[in-house]
């Protein structure tokens, strides 16, 4: 896990890359990305702005993303007519946003979209001004939960939505971590996956809980430190637990048969939900929507 973010982060895009759910077509150079292939993005970043979209209500809306990486999900929130800002700090990811933006096909009928290079730590805005603040994937990284979630509050209107996606790592147990082994092992018996494993199982399943749990060199929140504000702060109204170890496998698989990865891909989706729903496994990725709370 560490070296899939580590890869990521040094990921060099394409000159012409412009990351869209409407424009989805194979970027083979990006080995390291879900964007190689669009059945990769159908199953992990159009899932997920699935669901943010089935958490907004009401039509011409401010919305405001927190650390909105190459922008697709601001992008499909003005299609939907609503008028957005996506903040991120890092500037090679906004020109990306911005070209996207600049050359979307669906530009004439969209709400106001701006990216804004910016931490959020040190952004603002008046406040009571927007009516959803979104997080997908970046509250993880962000220190002092509690206080971030403070400045979404403060900024979102009375009656306003937050919206969470995040993951926990920190949550998997030896049964998801068994599950990762077996598919991993097999993909790797065959040539097909980016990394080695030890061949001992039992060595295998504690260097991936200790990859998930420690790996990581860079600050990482627990799952229950964004839980408690997001749950002191807002009126929950929906809670729930979605697939996310799998994105890790799809990034380090090399399949070189299309068809067979797509299938892979899918089998691999499918199984972690089954152990998801029949609570085999501990899941990593919540899925939070409440309305702003009188503190
Ligand atoms: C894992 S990416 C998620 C991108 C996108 N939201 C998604 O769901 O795919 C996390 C993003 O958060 C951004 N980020 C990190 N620290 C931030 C901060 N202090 N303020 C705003 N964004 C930040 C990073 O630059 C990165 O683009």
């Amino acid at each position: 896990m560490v070296d899939a973010f580590l890869r990521r982060t040094l990921t060099q895009y394409p000159l012409d890359f412009t990351p869209d759910l409407r424009r989805l077509k194979p970027w083979p150079s990006l080995k390291d990305s879900l964007w190689r292939q669009p059945y990769l993005i159908e199953l992990t970043y159009a899932d997920n702005f699935r669901r943010v979209e089935d958490s907004i209500r009401g039509r011409n809306l401010k919305i405001l993303e927190v650390g909105c990486g190459t922008g697709f999900m601001s992008l499909e929130l003005a299609r939907m007519g609503h008028d957005v800002v996506g903040i991120d700090p890092n500037d090679k990811i906004i020109r990306i946003a911005r070209r996207t933006m600049e050359t979307d096909p669906y530009g004439k009928s969209r709400g106001d979209l701006r990216y804004e290079i910016a931490d959020f730590n040190k952004w603002s805005d008046d406040p009571g001004t927007y009516d959803v603040v979104l997080f997908s994937r970046v509250l993880h990284d962000l220190l002092h939960p509690g206080k971030i979630l403070s400045r979404a509050h403060h900024l979102l209107k009375k009656g306003g939505r937050l919206i969470c996606l995040e993951y926990a790592y920190d949550r998997i147990d030896r049964r998801a971590a068994t599950w990762l082994y077996q598919i991993r092992r097999a993909l790797e018996l065959t040539g097909w996956y980016s990394s080695h494993l030890p061949v001992d199982p039992r060595e295998g399943v504690d260097g991936i809980m200790n990859d998930a749990l420690y790996g990581r060199k860079e600050h990482i929140n627990k799952f229950e430190e964004m839980r408690h504000p997001l749950e002191q702060l807002f009126h929950g109204e929906h809670f729930s637990w979605h697939c996310y170890y799998c994105w890790d496998v799809f990034r380090e698989m090399r399949i070189p048969d299309q068809r067979r990865e797509k299938a892979l891909a899918g089998l691999f989706n499918g199984m972690e939900q089954l152990l998801i729903d029949s609570l085999e496994i501990q899941p990593a990725l919540f899925h939070f929507m409440g309305t702003k709370a009188t503190v």
